[in-house]
């Protein structure tokens, strides 16, 4: 490929992504494109199976990076591509390449690459649901697996073939995730970590409710920071339209009573509790079960609903001692109330935004933040919601000692 620039996404930073010889390798391009968007550069190798379902060019282009598939076509790129990669993707991975592997072939540039390889690797298998199925197979997947390379596992649906099954290969966006997770700092290992998001509904009757203008789009991204740097995250949501971060178990609610179900429970062995939702502070004090006629007038009367932040503190003790994080959702610079509520709930850390300021509120992608704990006071500038969690658990870690700054 030569007069075309090298190093497409981060030059300093590349995996090799092998492409091998499924139906499935046509969506390899859209996953070039979501780890250059990552900011990651990508090095594809193909097999020659591979070459027959999509074509080196399409590759070229969107990884901009030359493509390789054979052994002679640039000497020593199997040592070169291995020695600086700081990941290896195989997606698809067939069941030929992954057997190769589990055995120490080394028959073509891609199972080289694979046996010079001595970082992280990861897997996507994709193929029929009854060569996922063999016994055979099975054994070898367990064998890479037991040797540390992960697999993301493919999922049920209906394959090429037309019949149905599991063996689709795992979607652009949970291997992006398990990627990212794998590049990760891993700070959060093992840590089990809490998160609510969004709004509750609190229904006057069975079509109408009140709610609040929440998005979900902070208590998404705390459980998406948490779980790339390798927590264990349940994230509890009121209804959103938001899609959940891949690879964490999403407990879905509508009511604030709903909402202290899952919390009080899920609470109960974490290490960490980060109160994002916007719980309605206010319920209907009547619920009608049929439908209200536009006749009939009403006056709504509102009782306060529980607050779950309060409870949750005072369940402390009784089988862990998380770290409690609320948010304080204002408008205005009102930190006082803020403050207020970190002691009278007892809980360790909260976050004040004020959602009328710029760059900040409920349904933007930035955020402007002040994180108080009983001594500090730290400020969070305008910056995406993403990196505004990382920080927040950055001071989290910090609190509880396990962060280093
Ligand atoms: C149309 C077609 C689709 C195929 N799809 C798959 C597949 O999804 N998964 C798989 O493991 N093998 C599949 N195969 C078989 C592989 O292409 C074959 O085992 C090949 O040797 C794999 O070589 P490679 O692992 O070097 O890419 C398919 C073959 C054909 C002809």
């Amino acid at each position: 490929m030569e007069g075309r620039p090298e190093g497409g996404g981060n030059a300093d930073k590349y995996i090799v992504l092998g492409v091998t010889g499924s139906i499935a390798a046509y969506k390899a391009p859209l996953l070039v494109r979501a780890i250059r968007d990552a900011e990651i550069g990508v090095k594809v190798v193909m097999t020659d199976a591979a070459r027959q379902f999509i074509t080196p060019l399409a590759l070229e282009i969107v990884s901009e990076n030359q493509v390789l598939w054979d052994n002679f076509q640039s000497p020593l790129s199997h040592i070169k591509l291995a020695g600086n990669a700081a990941a290896m993707i195989i997606a698809p991975a067939t069941l030929n390449t992954i057997s190769k592997f589990s055995t120490a072939i080394a028959d073509n540039l891609l199972t080289t690459i694979f046996m010079a390889f001595h970082g992280p690797v990861i897997i996507a298998p994709a193929m029929n649901w009854r060569m996922y199925e063999n016994p055979i197979f099975k054994d070898r997947l367990a064998y890479l697996k037991d040797k540390g390379v992960i697999e993301v596992p493919p999922e049920r649906g209906t394959l090429a073939c037309g019949e149905e099954g599991v063996g689709r290969m795992a979607s652009v966006g949970r291997i992006l995730h398990t990627l990212l997770r794998t590049l990760g700092s891993g700070d959060m290992k093992g840590l089990k970590v809490v998160v609510s998001s969004g709004p509750t509904r609190e229904y006057i009757d069975p079509v109408r409710f009140i709610t609040n203008k929440s998005s979900g789009k902070m208590g998404h991204a705390l459980a998406r920071s948490a779980s790339l740097r390798g927590a264990i995250v349940t994230l509890i949501s009121g209804p959103t339209s938001l899609l959940p971060p891949e690879d964490i178990e999403v407990i879905r609610v509508e009511t604030s009573a709903g909402m202290q179900r899952a919390v009080l429970e899920k609470s109960k062995d974490a290490d960490i509790v980060v109160m994002a939702a916007a719980v309605c502070d206010f319920r209907p004090e009547r619920f009608s079960p049929g439908k209200l006629s536009r006749t009939e007038s009403f006056n709504l009367s509102l009782n306060k609903t529980t607050d779950i932040l309060a409870e949750v503190s005072s369940q402390r003790g009784t089988l862990k001692t998380p770290y409690i994080t609320g948010f304080a959702a204002e408008t205005g610079d009102r930190k006082d109330r803020a403050r207020e509520k970190l002691h009278s709930k007892g809980i360790d850390m909260i976050v004040f935004n004020d959602v009328t300021a710029k760059g900040a509120g409920f349904d933007s992608d930035t955020n402007v933040m002040s994180v108080i704990t009983r001594e500090d006071e730290l400020f969070i500038p305008e910056m995406p919601k993403g990196d505004g969690a990382n920080r927040i658990f950055d001071i989290i870690l910090r609190e509880t000692g396990r962060g280093c700054s």
